[in-house]
């Protein structure tokens, strides 16, 4: 944790306690005597939530979101943005359309403005240096929402999704889909022998995530590329071949086109694609259905495999077309960023599940890492509706309501 955010915050513990509404943004709004004292002596983690909520009232928080081209972005700046004012926080939500451009400016904005705290979901994680460099300068902490921001010291947090093991979920799906194994990774008793083809494609090169996806699906995929059970019949192996800059749906249906009449022409020789992320699925799905195979997988439409149970996939999913999703409860991951939001702005450490795997180039950022769940046609209802995620009816119109 950088030591100019840590006074700031101190500091604003301290100016809260003398009555000193002077912060910015702050309009002292129940920010009572009783639990800022609570902070200083440093019993805030036994006071309760509300005792939690009034270190920060007041305070004003900059979310910086990607996009809102994918519907899992727009539900994590609401959600971010609800629990944050439900908090007591003011809060000021941007969405990028995924133009590096738009989101420094945004940010830069942010700390002209003089917001307490940033969290700050990247496009490109390698981009935001100076943002972070004035940000570390103001004492304004950062939290790096999802994704990582690499190659500046001052990243305070990450909260993300455990993405090694989502990518390990992929590939066991992937493997599921084609009979290899059973759901829960164990070998299959009446495993098909082979070889089976199969593409990949990698998320943006940008993001940190990508690479930990990739990872952990391609060494869930090694034992059967090795003993030759698959194969990827393009050769395009590495992680620089198979990634989609910027996560592109479009980009993702190209490649899949050009795989096709590159290495396939008996398409149906084509057994299954790793897919990182539902709008990738959507591409290659669109692609595969191009060349005349399916409609569902019933019919003969490869294993196509996803990530963030959108509404779309899902109702693929539900009809037999796209396999399987990756379940990133995005309403779990915000309510992380709020509670860390909190500790921070009450001078405590947050508390980190995970402090070895997440080296952005300068230091290893402290994380917490939540779990992921794998859907499949037959536990749609036990996953994404049970846990009021999406409901019945938008799974059935595919449409987000
Ligand atoms: C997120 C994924 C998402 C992808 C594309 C990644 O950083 O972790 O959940 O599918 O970006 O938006």
């Amino acid at each position: 944790m950088n030591v100019p955010f840590k006074n700031k915050l101190m500091a604003a513990a301290g100016l809260l306690t003398v009555g000193a509404l002077a912060l910015s943004g702050c309009d002292g709004g129940g920010a009572g005597s009783t639990n800022t004292e609570q902070t200083e002596s440093g019993d805030a983690a036994a006071s309760g939530d509300a005792g939690e909520a009034e270190c920060g009232v007041g305070m004003t928080v900059g979310v910086a979101m990607p996009t809102q081209t994918s519907e899992r972005w727009i539900a994590d700046g609401e959600a971010v943005k609800a629990g944050l004012e439900e908090a007591g926080y003011q809060v000021d939500l941007q969405f990028a359309n995924d133009d590096i451009p738009t989101q420094t400016q945004q940010i830069d904005q942010m700390i002209t403005n003089g917001v307490d705290v940033l969290v700050i979901a990247s496009i490109d994680g390698t981009a935001l240096s100076s943002q972070l460099d004035a940000a570390g300068a103001a004492g304004i902490p950062v939290i790096s929402y999802d994704r990582l921001i690499r190659d500046n010291e001052n990243v305070d947090f990450y909260v993300s999704f455990d993405n090694y093991l989502v990518g390990v979920a992929q590939g066991t799906a992937l493997l599921h889909g084609l009979g290899l194994v059973e759901e829960d990774g164990t070998k299959a008793a009446d495993a098909p022998k082979g070889p089976l083809n199969i593409e990949i494609f990698a998320g943006s090169p940008d993001d940190n995530n990508a690479g930990f996806f990739f990872n952990g699906a391609m060494d869930t995929l090694k034992p059967y590329l090795d003993d030759g059970t698959l194969v990827i019949k393009s050769g395009q192996t590495k992680f620089d071949q198979a990634a989609t800059l910027r996560w592109s749906q479009e980009a993702a249906q190209k490649r899949m086109e050009d795989l096709l009449s590159s290495t396939y022409p008996d398409p149906s020789e084509l057994a299954g694609v790793l897919s990182p992320f539902d709008g990738i699925s959507r591409g290659i799905i669109t692609a595969l259905q191009g060349v005349g195979l399916g409609p569902t997988i019933a019919d003969g439409l490869p294993i196509v495999t996803g990530q963030d149970a959108e509404i779309a996939s899902i109702k693929l999913i539900a009809d037999g077309v796209q396999q399987s999703t990756i379940f990133k409860d995005t309403r779990l991951l915000a309510d992380r960023a709020v509670q860390v939001v909190q500790d921070l702005a009450c001078g405590r450490e947050p508390e980190a599940n995970n402090t070895t795997d997440y080296d952005n180039g300068v230091k290893v950022v402290p994380s917490y890492l939540l779990d992921v769940v794998t859907v499949y046609q037959d536990n749609i209802e036990s996953t994404v509706i049970e846990s009021g995620y999406w409901t019945e009816d938008e799974v059935k119109s595919g449409v987000a309501n």
